[in-house]
């Protein structure tokens, strides 16, 4: 058939949302692409919870089924973690299917290998949503900068530390209940250590730098420290001085060499990423051609991830998208009233 076939790994906050996303945008996916998405699959842990699935998929409970469907072109995979996501995924790339992902942590510290692979089997691994969510960043270092010399990049990469931090500032919130309302709104990790200990920002981190200088940083090598020692009383002391404190990655360029780290940060009040509040993340990125470049939007939460998944998931369907992206449709056009019709 015409329609893109994938399998679904994961129901939880980007998963959910990705369904929803198929279920709403239908309409505009069918009209960029000329295809639609049909869910053959949605593996979950444990099938008896009842769920809102694509109507026409298959409830499962071993996601590596999908992997061995000759039919299924693309797995998507969102559940998360470094193993039954990474026998995954790699057995999707042996089988030949493309793979979109969200996994941060799997790529930073396992993904060598599974890029590597879908090289060599010329096929894409896609993980747009896996580096501050919504974003576009990961194409735009990708493909839209290619043409630079990257200098530096740093940034917020972690919506649930700057969300502690920004309730912590704002509103005085203790460090603890911030957390618990990071968690409930959908922002934080399974695990919440790899928010606020620095670890997620490190996963990112890594993917930033292997796509902006080409190079194999180790994960286990990057200096992280995280915001878990950061009192009110900090944040009130960095105020009074006309700073904030913001969790940063960092990663630069210097000589023949690349400097890393994560870890929290003064920042002028007045700078924009001091004005990056709650599960917003932002990355500055300097090129010797681009100059100063400027990237703001949600970095985490269900639907701006999963607009970042489908993005990609869509951007396997382009063979048939024309220059603008569209396959044109002829659309009636109203047009504005002219301000002498208004009176
Ligand atoms: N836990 C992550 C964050 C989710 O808070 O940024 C998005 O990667």
């Amino acid at each position: 058939s015409k329609d893109l076939v994938i399998g679904l790994a994961g129901l939880g906050t980007v998963g959910s949302g990705l369904v929803q996303l198929l279920k709403n945008n239908a309409a505009e996916i069918e009209q960029r692409t000329g295809k639609k998405i049909f869910v053959k699959y949605v593996a979950v842990r444990n099938i008896d919870v009842k769920r809102e699935i694509p109507k026409e998929a298959q409830l499962i409970n071993d996601p590596l089924l999908m992997a061995e469907d000759p039919e299924v072109q693309v797995i998507v995979e969102l559940i998360g973690g470094t193993t039954l996501a990474g026998t995954l995924i790699k057995k999707a790339l042996e089988n030949g299917k493309s793979v979109v992902t969200a996994n941060k942590a799997l790529l930073a510290e396992k993904g060598e290998e599974l890029f590597a692979l879908a090289e060599e089997k010329n096929l894409f691994l896609a993980y747009e949503a896996s580096v501050a969510g919504a974003i576009p960043v990961v194409q735009t270092i990708k493909d839209s900068l290619a043409g630079n010399k990257i200098e530096t990049i740093f940034g917020i990469l972690n919506g649930t530390s700057n969300y502690i931090l920004s309730e912590m500032s704002s509103h005085g919130t203790e460090f603890d209940e911030a957390l618990k309302m990071a968690q409930k709104l959908g922002f934080a990790e399974a695990d919440p250590t790899l928010d606020i200990d620095g670890f997620d920002a490190a996963h990112k981190l890594k993917l930033l730098i292997r796509l902006a200088w080409g190079v194999h940083y180790p994960y286990e090598k990057l200096s992280v420290q995280g915001i878990r020692n950061i009192s009110a009383m900090d944040i009130a002391f960095a105020r009074s001085l006309g700073y904030s404190i913001k969790l940063l990655g960092q990663a630069g360029r210097t000589h023949d060499e690349i400097e890393a780290a994560v870890s929290p940060v003064l920042i002028p009040s007045s700078a924009m990423l001091a004005r990056v509040d709650g599960a917003f993340n932002a990355i500055h990125i300097n090129g010797n051609a681009v100059g100063s470049l400027f990237l703001h939007g949600l970095g985490a939460g269900s639907l701006p991830t999963a607009s970042a998944v489908l993005g990609d998931i869509m951007s396997l369907m382009k063979d048939i998208y024309d220059s603008t992206g569209y396959v044109m449709q002829k659309l009636p056009l109203a047009s504005m009233a002219k301000p002498e019709d208004s009176v």
